[in-house]
């Protein structure tokens, strides 16, 4: 069972869809928000490790709201559809919505990959999240506002040889919510991506199975951390449960990593962050590193 830990955010009486939510880094997530007071709709493939998930949140974790589950496939088109008719059919509003579910796409370098895996990756990992936007949007502002967290990582900001599908994914879904961002602002509704760190889930599993002639440089990284141990994903949930809360408002566009960045006093850094692009991608050009190449 993942721990929920020390209590900082209010959710009480919010309505949150978590996608991936039976296993890794999503059921952690629905753990905190669920004893924060949320009420849940947790969504994942699997039907028996959804109904595993919600029976011992309801056992383990001393939450007040309300646990649903929906079984949905997230790389068929319609299933954003089913989602958001469920969560309409048990609430009268959405106040979150977090898009963790995600796949690690084909491992290795791009003319080995098979171009289906590549294509059902952009499915899962960036149509998806977009799709349930797209309904979730309209809902949020008809409510007075609302909030979204994506959940990106390592492969939005940097080039991660060997996972080609996974990084361009990622950056994208960080472009995207920068740009939902700003449209939908005036509806009160906020957009924000969560870089969790490095978690010893079923992805780490996955990256040592392909092994170290696919996988590459990382390969070696990722034994280790399967060795000693990755980051904690109660870190990531805390940030996930402070992006929805209030205690976040005004706070929306960036990329924010759950174990390298101090969000925990952002709050008090509102003005000073919406001036900036701090936390958020940029291009970097020669005089960001010092230097005058005109
Ligand atoms: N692990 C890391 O180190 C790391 C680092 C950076 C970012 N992230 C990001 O953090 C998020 C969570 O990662 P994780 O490591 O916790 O992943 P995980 O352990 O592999 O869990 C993935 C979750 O997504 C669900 N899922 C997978 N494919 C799905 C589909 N087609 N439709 C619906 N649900 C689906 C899985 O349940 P079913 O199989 O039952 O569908 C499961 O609940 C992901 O967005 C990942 O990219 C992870």
């Amino acid at each position: 069972m993942p721990a929920a830990s020390s209590r900082t955010a209010d959710l009480r009486g919010k309505n949150c869809i978590v996608t991936g939510a039976s296993r890794g880094a999503g059921a952690v997530i629905a753990a905190r928000l669920y004893e924060l007071g949320a009420n849940l709709l947790l969504v994942a493939r699997s039907t028996e490790a959804l109904r595993l998930r919600r029976d011992e949140l309801a056992r383990a974790v001393a939450g007040s709201g309300q646990l649903h589950m929906l079984a949905a496939d997230l790389a068929a088109p319609e299933a954003a559809g089913r989602i958001l008719g469920e969560a309409r059919r048990i609430w009268s509003r959405l106040d979150g919505l977090v898009n963790n579910a995600a796949i690690q796409g084909p491992i290795g370098p791009l003319w080995e990959n098979d171009l289906g895996e590549w294509r059902r990756t952009i499915e899962i990992n960036l149509l998806a999240p977009v799709a349930l936007c797209h309904g979730a949007v309209p809902w949020m502002r008809d409510g007075g506002g609302g909030s979204i967290v994506n959940l990106s990582g390592g492969g939005a900001t940097a080039p991660r040889p060997n996972f080609s599908a996974y990084a361009t994914l990622k950056a994208a879904l960080v472009r995207f919510s920068e740009t939902l961002a700003a449209e939908v602002e005036p509806f009160g509704i906020r957009v924000n991506c969560v870089a969790p760190g490095a978690l010893n889930t079923d992805m780490l599993a996955e990256v040592l199975a392909a092994g170290p002639e696919k996988v590459g440089p990382e390969y070696e990284k990722a034994a280790r951390r399967a060795r000693e141990g990755g980051d904690p994903p109660e870190r990531c949930a805390d940030l996930v449960a402070f992006l929805l809360s209030e205690e976040s408002a005004g706070i929306t566009g960036r990329l924010i990593s759950a174990v390298w960045d101090g969000w925990s006093s952002l709050a008090s850094r509102v003005e000073e962050l919406r001036g900036s692009d701090i936390y958020t991608l940029r291009r970097i050009v020669p005089a960001d590193r010092g230097k005058e190449w005109s």
